[in-house]
């Protein structure tokens, strides 16, 4: 069996300061790894500036690699033709960190769902008014709304927990295999974080969706994964089933990990032990 997602030996080195500049940056240092066919909650974790997102636009196909390779089915995620980039799309779908950066304030949160839901509707058939709205609600019902609740409403008439919800039932209605979420919920209340959280578990089982839940939030990384990418400086400094990482930390950023966790709520268990 083949897998899902495989990066092998991925680096990415920005140049800043234009053209003549010498100053480069390496974001990303030779980083490998798989995700499976299995539906897995991989999160990856690191302090800001360690590469995370460097990692997601690459994953999405929207930042090419320096070196290295990355592979979605076993094919090569390139910035491919249009009609490709829609097939690739369908199946591997972002989460954005600000909810309120990514709905402009000025366009209802409908429209965005039936955008997304006419872009890929199935056979690339012009879907009837009636069959978007159907997809989106559809998708709001995975997050626990529905189209009636959010239909005709601004951003800003909607919680951020709400209109993060929405986010994620946005990036459902191509029905992909893989979500890229990168800081999905630091822009959410703290009291909300770990519900938003737990929808990725439910999301995992009811879906068989695979996501790289990407955070610097050691204590949510904790509970909800399967496993667990620590980096740092562009490196993975330490990878493994999440109690495992958690049990035997090796690396001062994982024994940070696990104070965090502890320090949250010690009777909560891994998703992967649930
Ligand atoms: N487009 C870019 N051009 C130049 N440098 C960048 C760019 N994007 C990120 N970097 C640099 O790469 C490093 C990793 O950034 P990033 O991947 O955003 O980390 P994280 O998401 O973990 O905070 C940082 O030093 C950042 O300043
Ligand atoms: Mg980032």
């Amino acid at each position: 069996m083949s897998d899902l997602l495989s990066l092998s030996h991925v680096s990415k080195i920005y140049r800043q300061g234009g053209m003549l500049s010498r100053r480069q940056i390496t974001a990303v240092r030779d980083v490998s790894l798989t995700l499976g066919e299995e539906p897995e909650i991989l999160s990856i974790v690191g302090e800001s500036g360690s590469g995370k997102s460097t990692i997601a636009s690459m994953i999405l196909g929207q930042t090419a690699p320096t070196s290295g390779a990355l592979n979605f089915r076993g094919m090569p995620v390139a910035i491919h033709g249009r009609s490709d980039r829609r097939a690739f799309m369908r199946e591997v779908q972002p989460v954005l960190q600000n909810p309120f950066e990514a709905f402009n304030p000025l366009k209802r949160v409908d429209r965005y769902l039936f955008e997304t839901a006419r872009n890929f509707a199935p056979d690339g058939n012009r879907p009837s008014r009636t069959e978007v709205e159907r997809m989106a609600d559809n998708a709001l019902a995975h997050i626990g709304l529905t189209l009636a609740e959010v239909k005709g409403r601004f951003p800003h008439e909607l919680s951020g927990g709400q209109l993060q919800r929405t986010a994620i039932a946005r990036a459902l209605i191509p029905q992909p295999r893989l979500l890229v979420a990168d800081e999905p919920v630091s822009m959410v209340d703290a009291s909300l974080r770990m519900a938003i959280v737990n929808l990725f578990g439910q999301l995992k089982k009811e879906l068989g969706l695979s996501i790289i839940y990407i955070t610097h939030d050691l204590a949510t990384a904790y509970y909800i994964s399967d496993r667990i990418i620590i980096m740092k400086k562009g490196e993975i400094v330490e990878q493994g089933g999440a109690r495992a990482v958690l049990d035997n930390p090796q690396h001062p950023y994982s024994r940070a990990l696990k104070e965090a966790v502890l320090s949250a709520s010690p009777d909560m268990e891994p998703a992967s032990l649930a």
